[in-house]
């Protein structure tokens, strides 16, 4: 029988992010982020669930790279709570905080797990909020000198750094619908806060690369924005408006040399653009080594007159229709397409030349009342979708399940359960899924069955 191989080099491995799994609120020094702020707010998160204890990652680590070690995982994508290694957001290093990130990478080096480091997924430390949060230039500055910080501790063994997270969900979900942290409802702030955190970026780079970083990476959720009537010239124009807004708004900048015109003429019916210094568009394409891609679903939309938009998250796209998920779904509601994720990827490829990606979350929330086969059919059918895309010529380094352990959900709390690995809350005991077994006979063939 044939199979579908993988490069030899194929990167193996999964994710999880800081305030989703480490607990320890309140240890050794660390100050609230704001979703800290977020969570301890009646009303923002499911069943008012806190990132208080979450997987006790904090203290755990170790029986948690045993479990990686054992499914023969190559790489492990984590995040740095920027909180825990500089509370204020500014000013003085808490040397405790480092000290955590410090083992850490000494355990999975010790078990051969590539550490892949992200500076930010999201939990800004409250203090910076309190002083305009992202919709101000200053956060940014901020974020270069705490990456530096990071850098300087560990930068003698971390290869691998990635500045941002999704900075799409930090502006337009944070600032714009509010659905997250820190729950504003404002699309000029929104506006603003790509534009800094895309700046928090180059400046992070830039010092990264200074300081001698192997490889800089930043992580996008290229959303694949795709028509309901591919034969509508109406509906090419509704694709191209939110296809912009989530995607060139970002991509263009960081690899094409600059904001696309019809994107900023967009955010200048919300805001005017003073925020965009000269300059900054340079700072922000400094060079990267990869562009992380984090994909779950596709996003079908229609031009309909008198529809409400997508809301917050997508300001200014009245008239465009949302179109509800069809077919199967998983936990989160969320389309199961596997074939716009090679469609994503061979875009990506074209239209951004040059830059190699990574698969640095995929992955699927399931009720899991038994054996999660229904987990195991999605990761197989994103997989077979990124090897198509390797077949059609598209340089992909590496594949990263989203999540090695159930976690803390954002605003959906514990309820909706990512990992491959099972996390009892009560118990804290971890139990690998049958899907963290079939992961590592994946990883130990690096193939699929044709
Ligand atoms: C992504 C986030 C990650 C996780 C998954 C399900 O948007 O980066 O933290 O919540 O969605």
């Amino acid at each position: 029988m044939t199979s579908l191989s993988f490069p030899d080099d194929f990167v193996w491995g999964a994710a999880t992010a800081a305030y989703q799994i480490e607990g320890a609120a309140r240890d050794d020094g660390r100050a609230p982020s704001i979703w800290d702020t977020f969570s301890r707010t009646p009303g923002r998160v499911a069943a008012g669930h806190t990132g208080d204890v979450a997987c006790d990652h904090y203290h755990r680590y170790p029986e948690d790279v045993a479990l990686m070690a054992s499914l023969g995982l190559r790489a492990y994508r984590f995040s740095v709570s920027w909180p825990r290694i500089q509370p204020d957001g500014s000013g003085p290093i808490n040397p405790r905080g480092l000290d955590f990130y410090d083992r850490l990478v000494d355990a999975l080096l010790a078990a051969g797990i590539d550490p892949l480091v992200t500076l930010y997924h999201w939990d800004l430390p409250q203090s910076l909020e309190d002083n305009g949060g992202w919709p101000a230039r200053d956060t940014a500055y901020r974020f270069a000198a705490y990456a530096s910080a990071v850098y300087g501790r560990l930068g003698d063994r971390v290869r691998s750094w990635t500045t941002l997270n999704e900075p799409w969900c930090a502006a337009y979900l944070g600032y714009g619908s509010g659905v997250h942290a820190p729950g504003r409802q404002d699309a000029a702030a929104a506006f603003r806060s790509v534009h800094h955190l895309l700046l928090a970026h180059g400046l992070a780079a830039t010092a990264l690369r200074a300081g001698g970083a192997g490889t800089v990476a930043i992580t996008l959720n290229p959303a694949a924005v795709l028509p309901a009537d591919p034969a509508s010239e109406a509906d090419a124009h509704a694709v191209r408006m939110v296809d912009g807004l989530h995607n060139r708004v970002f991509l263009d900048p960081l690899l094409a040399g600059g904001y696309p015109p019809d994107v900023l003429a967009h955010i200048e019916r919300f805001t005017d653009l003073s925020h965009v210094h000269e300059g900054d568009e340079k700072t922000i394409g400094a060079p990267i080594d990869v562009l992380g891609v984090n994909y779950y679903s596709p996003t079908y939309v229609a031009a309909r007159s008198g529809a409400p938009g997508g809301g917050g998250a997508y300001p200014g796209t009245e008239d465009i229709h949302f179109l509800p998920p069809s077919g199967p779904v998983t936990g989160m509601g969320w389309q199961i397409e596997p074939s716009a994720l090679t469609t994503l990827l061979v875009r990506l490829h074209t239209d951004y030349p040059g830059t190699p990606l990574m698969i640095t979350e995929n992955g699927a929330a399931f009720d899991d009342t038994g054996p999660d086969h229904d987990r195991i059919s999605y990761l197989d059918g994103h997989l077979r979708a990124v090897h198509a895309a390797i077949a059609q010529g598209v340089d992909v380094r590496g594949y990263l399940v989203w999540s090695l352990l159930d976690n803390f959900e954002w605003h959906d709390g514990y309820a909706k359960r990512f990992g491959i690995i099972h996390v009892d809350y009560e118990t804290q005991r971890r139990t690998l899924k049958h899907s963290a077994l079939w992961y590592r006979d994946v990883i130990t063939r690096a193939s699929l069955p044709a």
